[in-house]
């Protein structure tokens, strides 16, 4: 089966997923979005107000800053793909509880399969410290690591740049060393 039937069959899991309450609180799924064929996943923590109301990640503040990060790293965003690793909002946006988290791993661990990325970057605490247990994100961001066949580019949630504006800086820093990795990653296949 190709890329995509398998994404929307995993999207379509997501949708009627009844594992934890979220789904009763949420408006809908936001399974994630992207190239089927994407060298480079990008995940986030869980969808906000914006993304609960339009069903596709990073498309509220945090989804602008993202851009701008994708621009400046010299990567389209449709070349990539976007996911979280909790598909419903948590109420209020709080930090999803452990057992969401748990609930949800599934569906990530088959989008992971599917895409068979090269490169990984998860943002914020919460998502790296799926590969990258007790990681402290105020240290290794930014800072490639293998874990299982990707390489792991842990980076500051772009959020942080809302409240932190000196994070800006930093994530843009991150960003670009992470272009020049991806093109090189990429270059490295093609051979
Ligand atoms: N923050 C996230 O972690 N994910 C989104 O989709 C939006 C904001």
């Amino acid at each position: 089966m190709v890329g995509a039937d398998s994404l929307a069959l995993i999207a379509d899991d997501i949708r009627t997923c009844r594992a934890c309450p979220l789904c009763e609180s949420a408006t809908q799924s936001v399974p994630g979005s992207g190239a089927t064929d994407a060298r480079l996943l990008i995940i986030g923590e869980a969808p906000g107000a914006h993304e609960d109301k339009a069903g596709m990640p990073f498309v509220g503040a945090s989804g602008k800053v993202l851009d701008k990060l994708l621009h400046v790293a010299g990567v389209a965003r449709s070349t990539v793909f976007i996911a979280n690793v909790v598909k419903h909002r948590p109420p209020q946006n709080r930090d999803p509880l452990p057992a969401e988290v748990a609930a949800c791993a599934q569906f990530l661990q088959r989008q992971i399969a599917v895409i068979n990325p090269l490169l990984i970057v998860p943002l914020g605490r919460y998502a790296a410290a799926r590969w990258i247990p007790g990681i402290k994100i105020s240290s290794a961001h930014g800072i490639p690591q293998h874990v299982a066949n990707y390489i792991v580019v842990p980076m500051l949630h772009p959020a942080t740049a809302l409240y932190q504006p000196r994070n800006m800086a930093v994530l843009e820093a991150d960003f670009q060393a992470l272009g020049v990795l991806y093109r090189t990653v990429l270059g490295d296949v093609a051979q």
